[in-house]
């Protein structure tokens, strides 16, 4: 027998083409079991969406548009992270160190253990690492560093892979933990663009509307904890303020009846926040190409709902223009949440007045039928606490039984739901 010869891409020990014994693997059980001591950090919402707070020696990217909050949201941080005694290096290629001073006034952030430098090179914030030996690394945005020895062009994506490798690396040497902050362009990725996000432990994006004190932080990766979990701020003059019962910031609180609107308990982790869900359905002056805009729902999501409806409830769609959004910048990406999608759309084609006390429920299925959602009991238990008492549950869940005062309405298909929903 011919022993097969050494190939390449062999896995033969870490060199190609040698024999060599100096490596060897260790079982997994070798390993020490010891928990992951998180650091946290008493900003409850920040904390949720790491999964539980800082993981020590971890890259965290943190992504969003100009002016939301970014450079804010971390300096808040660092001045908690000192205040518990840890030594923090603030690197900045975008203020001065004045203006970092001014934001940290009015964040009411003093402290000797945060350290600036600002507008330097990549060699210059190893240098100073290597000085300063902090426990916390904030670079404020990857986009303004380079490195004297990377590629030539900075801000490019070789140079940003390049910079984003040697400060993973700087990372895991020192022992530091590093939160990066990165700018997103239009289509909101992080610009560079998704090639960054598997370099890192975590990616986090900061959203909002501007024009709005409204902020959500929302994981987009981690490998430490849920992508579920969202964590919901207002920005106000002295900082960023966690809210702790987001669903009465979502919910306007209506006096009457209205068309093309729902609430729906949506799931973020284990916590239900009540969203709203608003759409507008109007006569298409595009006649075979109607508009189909969604905001903060996949739109293939809509167009496969709006066709359901077509088929099972006759509607004619094809002749509508047709506008969902979640409001207050909310995402709704559960299919737990089509029924309530499809009642906005159908009430506002057929202009019928939903109940404000009405909360709808229900995966739909190809064929029409309402199939059950995960954690029913969550969503019922946070619509009742916000005053909710009329559930159209699927008929599958319908046996729920949580307070004496609601009322439950099952429904099996997308038929029968129509039939209920113009009785109301
Ligand atoms: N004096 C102030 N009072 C209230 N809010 C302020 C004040 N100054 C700034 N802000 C808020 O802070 C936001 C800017 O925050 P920050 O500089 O942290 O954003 P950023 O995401 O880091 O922006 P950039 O991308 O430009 O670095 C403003 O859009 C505004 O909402
Ligand atoms: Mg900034």
């Amino acid at each position: 027998m011919v022993e097969a010869a050494s190939t390449e891409g062999e896995v033969d020990g870490g060199k190609r083409g040698k024999k060599s014994l100096s490596v060897k693997p260790i079982s997994l059980d070798e390993i020490d079991n010891l928990k992951i001591q998180r650091e946290t950090t008493n900003i409850d919402e920040f904390d949720r969406v790491l999964g539980g707070g800082i993981v020590p020696h971890s890259v965290v990217l943190i992504g969003g548009e100009p002016g939301v909050g970014k450079s804010t949201l971390l300096m808040e941080v660092a001045g908690i992270l000192a205040k518990n005694g840890r030594k923090v290096l603030y690197y900045s290629g975008e203020e001065s160190g004045v203006q970092i001073k001014v934001r940290a006034n009015r964040l009411g952030v003093h402290s000797p253990n945060i350290h600036l430098l600002t507008m330097g090179t990549l060699e210059d914030l190893e240098s100073g690492a290597e000085h300063l030996k902090p426990d916390y690394l904030i670079i404020d945005s990857i986009q303004t560093l380079y490195s004297e020895k990377g590629p030539a062009i900075s801000g490019s994506i070789s140079s940003l892979r390049y910079v984003t490798s040697r400060v993973v690396e700087l990372a895991k040497n020192n022992d530091i933990t590093v939160f990066i902050i990165g700018h997103i362009n239009k289509e909101g990725q992080i610009a560079g663009p998704k090639t960054l996000e598997h370099m890192v432990d975590a990616v986090l994006y900061f959203q909002g509307e501007l024009k709005t004190d409204l902020r959500i932080l929302r994981a987009e990766k981690n490998r430490f904890g849920s992508v579920d979990e969202i964590g919901i701020f207002q920005m106000t003059h002295s900082g960023l303020t966690s809210i702790s019962d987001p669903s009465l910031l979502f919910l306007q609180h209506r006096q009457v009846s209205e068309s093309g609107i729902s609430i729906f308990p949506a799931l973020n982790g284990m916590r239900s926040i009540l969203i709203e869900i608003q759409a507008l359905v109007t006569d298409s002056p595009f006649v075979g190409n109607p508009r189909r805009i969604a905001v903060g729902f996949d739109p293939y999501r809509m167009s496969m709902l709006i066709s359901i409806i077509e088929k099972k409830l006759k509607l004619p769609f094809y002749k509508s223009d047709v506008f969902l959004n979640i409001t207050g910048g909310m995402n709704l990406r559960e299919p737990a949440g089509d029924l309530s999608i499809i009642s906005a759309l159908v009430t506002s084609y057929k202009n019928i007045d939903v109940p404000k006390d009405f909360i709808i429920i229900g995966e739909v299925g190809l064929t029409g039928e309402v199939r059950p959602v995960t954690f029913i009991e969550n969503r019922i238990k946070e619509a009742v606490r916000q005053g909710f008492t009329k559930f159209i549950l699927p008929a599958s869940q319908s046996d729920i039984k949580m307070a004496d005062n609601i009322s439950i309405i099952p429904v099996g298909n997308l038929y029968e739901f129509y039939g209920k929903l113009k009785s109301k």
